[in-house]
């Protein structure tokens, strides 16, 4: 009896162990996530000579929020990333012993040195909110600048910071942006507790000019963080473009969790207006949040965000490090019987992370793949699927949905164990679904990325797990990974 108990225990131990084997517990392979410590928002993504740059929000002293920084990494395809040192720190007054974080911004190329604060021309500069605080009290949010004369890797702060205060302990995330037609610079931000976005203008991103208001409209259920704006082109009216104002805030399954929102309007260069009467939400998993475009890219707006949620980002059971960001998405506007609608997609560089097209799901040996699925009503499949464990994603009454309420761990918050799911229009006969899945996060993409669901999960064991139920019919599998 006694030794029966014993095995039972061991056998126990076994099925509950983490998973080992060459890769890390819960480390995305092609998502990137920093080597150590807690990131949140991707700051700053700006294009230039060749290498994209990701900074991103980084406490380089541990697991969860704190001493913001930026940290950095650069890629020159979007998809492989290199992690570089911490690029802009967090400092402490000498004389008041106030701490100044450098919270959410971002980076610009300064073509013509408007500033003259760069040795050449095409320097990075990077536009910021300084958050002081003292006692772990919030005192005074304010927009700063640094200057890098070497490609991001070093950071000067200029000497006359900040360069925009309105006195207000709530007023951040400034996203900067060149526009050609006015030749000058336009800051969008928020008044996070008022819901509100400001639009200023600079020629020289040291002098800035309040020049209009967004704001209170939409979803309002959590203050505002993050905005950008930014000119799509409409799919198939080669024409026609709209402006895009996007914010972080509520969550389209209410205000629990976070989420990101969007506003498809017109912008004449001082003021953003549009005629939309609801709030439309950019993903409907939990976990994209604080997503902004790149700056200086030609030809494509690309997005990223940092895949997580606030209600639970604190405690997810990742090792060493806490955070990561989605696949780069290139975004559109597509005409739909409703009125023009964001459009997401991973970005054509994706391809690169495809490193091969296997004949079927028996085939998968990790868990980092990507799947086209085609679903019908009552349809879907499991991933990632163990025992009792699996995520599972399906059409149900016209909705696509991902369930992650048996996914592994789940019990670390109590909010963390949801459903996601959103409806479909027109109904479909059929939907054809792509969906990546990295380890501990999966993104599906559907209907011209019309919709997107961004979810984490955290399985116990390391088998792809794949099944399907009802009509669902495999098109494409690929095993997914980092080039060599
Ligand atoms: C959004 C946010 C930003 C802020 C940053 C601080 O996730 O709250 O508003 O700048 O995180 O880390």
């Amino acid at each position: 009896m006694k030794q029966l108990t014993f095995f039972a225990l061991v056998l126990t131990l076994i099925q509950c162990a983490p998973k080992k084997d060459s890769v890390e517990q819960y480390r995305p392979q092609v998502h990137f996530s920093p080597q150590k410590n807690w990131t949140n928002d991707p700051n700053g993504l700006v294009y230039l000579d060749g290498e994209y740059h990701l900074f991103f929000q980084y406490n380089p002293y541990g697991k969860t929020w704190g001493h913001m920084s930026w940290g950095h990494a650069v890629s020159t395809d979007l998809i492989n990333w290199t992690e570089l040192p911490v690029a802009i720190e967090e400092y402490t007054d000498a004389a008041t012993g106030d701490s100044t974080m450098i919270f959410s911004g971002t980076a610009v190329v300064d073509f013509n040195n408007t500033h003259k604060l760069c040795a050449e021309p095409n320097c990075l500069v990077s536009i910021y909110t300084s958050h002081l605080h003292a006692d772990n009290q919030g005192l005074r949010q304010h927009q700063s600048l640094a200057y890098s004369n070497d490609k991001g890797r070093t950071w000067n702060r200029y000497d006359n910071n900040p360069v925009l205060d309105i006195e207000r302990k709530d007023f951040r995330d400034p996203k900067v942006f060149w526009y050609p037609e006015h030749e000058k610079w336009v800051m969008a931000l928020v008044v996070p507790d008022l819901y509100k976005v400001q639009l200023y203008e600079s020629k020289d991103l040291l002098a800035w000019n309040l020049m209009s208001e967004f704001g209170p409209t939409g979803d309002t259920l959590r203050i505002w963080e993050c905005p950008d704006l930014f000119e799509l082109p409409v799919e198939g009216q080669p024409e026609k473009t709209q402006w895009v104002l996007s914010l972080s805030g509520s969550h389209p399954a209410g205000p629990t969790f976070v989420g990101m929102q969007y506003f498809v309007g017109e912008f004449d260069g001082t003021k953003f207006t549009s005629a939309q009467t609801q709030p439309l939400y950019v993903d409907f998993g939990k976990d994209y949040y604080a997503g902004i475009v790149f700056n200086n890219v030609k030809d494509r707006t690309i997005m990223l965000g940092w895949v997580n949620n606030w209600t639970y980002a604190n405690q997810i059971p990742t090792g060493k490090w806490r955070g990561m960001f989605s696949i780069p998405r290139e975004l559109g506007l597509k005409e739909t019987a409703a009125d023009l609608r964001l459009t997401q997609k991973p970005v054509k560089e994706w391809q690169t992370a495809r490193v091969q097209k296997l004949n079927s799901i028996n085939e998968l040996q990790s868990q980092t793949f990507e799947l086209e699925v085609d679903l019908q009503e009552g349809s879907g499949l499991h991933l990632f699927k163990s025992g009792n464990e699996q995520t599972t994603i399906g059409l149900r009454d016209g909705k696509l949905y991902l369930d992650r309420t048996k996914s592994g761990q789940v019990d670390f918050q109590k909010d963390f164990a949801s459903v996601e799911s959103v409806i479909i229009e027109p109904k479909p006969e059929k939907l054809t679904v792509r969906i990546i899945a990295d380890q501990s996060v999966i993104e599906v993409f559907t209907a011209d990325g019309l919709y997107v669901i961004t979810d984490q999960v955290f399985p116990t064991h390391n088998k792809p797990g794949v099944d399907v139920f009802g009509n669902a019919e495999i098109n494409a599998v690929w095993a997914v990974g980092k080039k060599k």
